[in-house]
């Protein structure tokens, strides 16, 4: 029954998004010259939990320097959006970073968030609207990379502030970037702003240490894509035949995560069947990296004009508040 009744506080919009054809995605990527899989993959439950427990090892610094740098600035963040704001946030996951936003913004009216995965959108946004009983609370099921119609007939006055924490924004293509700010921008239109975690450029060593942890806790994260490659598709991957690696890519100023082959080998997925040699790798991941001025250089690009920057003292991860030109 309690359940029932917060339920019913929010507000669920369906935006139809189109479902991923795992299989079709996974054959296409794994038969290319090249071979890779989209890193969107691995988010099934046993990801999505590997993922948790990376956030928490002491080599992953950018979810504690985020949170931290929230709570630090959460003063100025108000400030910046004054009283009766709208928080839109892109991809909102457990909606755990947001609370800190709405904890600190002054009375704010409303909070739409835009998630590809239904079940946790409802979960998540039933569980907040019960945390923040002011707050009109808005669902939607939609991919936040495509442009989003806002219902602007409930505007209250108060400013648009979009949100996309977590440096999502750096498993992008510099292309894939500049077009997910613009479209963003788009959706929070003119007078709105956006909050967006960024993280930075640094030596190589503390990178790769936050992409190949000494538990190993990423390398179980990169190999559950080929567990649920087996799972899912009737594969047959054999995952004592694959390790995990992270390289730094400085020409791209990327982290990219591999599975390499151990040795020559074949591996099904379903009815096709895929050949491996010896060293050959599945790329897995990118994590762009940026500083502070490039990433507000891409920004101008988009209709975002840059207001502050906030790091932490050791120069890890950046915070960006631009407004909508
Ligand atoms: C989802 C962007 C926060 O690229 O750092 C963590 C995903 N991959 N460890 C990142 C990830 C390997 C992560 N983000």
């Amino acid at each position: 029954m309690q359940e029932n009744q917060t339920r019913e506080r929010i507000r669920f919009r369906d935006e139809g998004p189109e479902t991923d054809d795992f299989m079709a995605e996974v054959v296409e990527n794994l038969s290319r010259e090249r071979k890779t899989l989209p890193c969107k993959f691995f988010y099934d439950k046993t990801g999505s939990a590997l993922f948790d427990r990376i956030c928490e090892l002491d080599e992953y610094y950018p979810t504690r320097t985020e949170i931290a740098l929230l709570e630090r600035h959460g003063g100025e963040f108000a400030e910046l959006s004054g009283p009766a704001c709208h928080v839109i946030e892109f991809g909102s996951g457990s909606s755990v970073k947001v609370k800190l936003l709405l904890d600190r913004l002054e009375e704010p009216a409303a909070y739409t968030a835009i998630d590809i995965s239904r079940d946790h959108l409802i979960d998540a946004t039933s569980a907040l609207a019960g945390e923040f009983p002011e707050l009109d609370v808005e669902a939607v099921w939609a991919d936040y990379t495509q442009p989003l119609a806002m219902d602007r007939e409930k505007e209250n006055g108060g400013r648009r502030l979009g949100f996309f924490p977590g440096s999502t924004i750096g498993n992008f293509s510099p292309d894939e970037a500049q077009g997910f700010l613009e479209r963003s921008a788009e959706t929070i239109g003119a007078g709105g702003s956006m909050l967006i975690g960024v993280d930075l450029k640094k030596d190589e060593d503390t990178l790769i240490a936050a992409y190949n942890d000494r538990e190993g806790v990423t390398a179980a994260f990169n190999a559950n894509l080929l567990a649920r490659i087996n799972r899912e598709l009737d594969g047959d991957f054999d995952l004592s035949g694959f390790s995990h690696d992270a390289v730094y890519n400085r020409e791209h100023g990327r982290i990219e995560m591999h599975l390499v082959s151990e040795r020559d080998q074949t591996a099904r997925v379903g009815n096709r069947r895929f050949d491996f040699r010896a060293g050959e790798t599945i790329h897995t991941e990118n994590s762009y990296k940026y500083g502070i001025e490039q990433f507000q250089g891409m920004c101008r690009e988009a209709r975002y004009e840059p207001v502050r920057a906030w790091t932490d003292p050791d120069g890890m991860f950046s915070l960006h508040y631009l407004d909508v030109a």
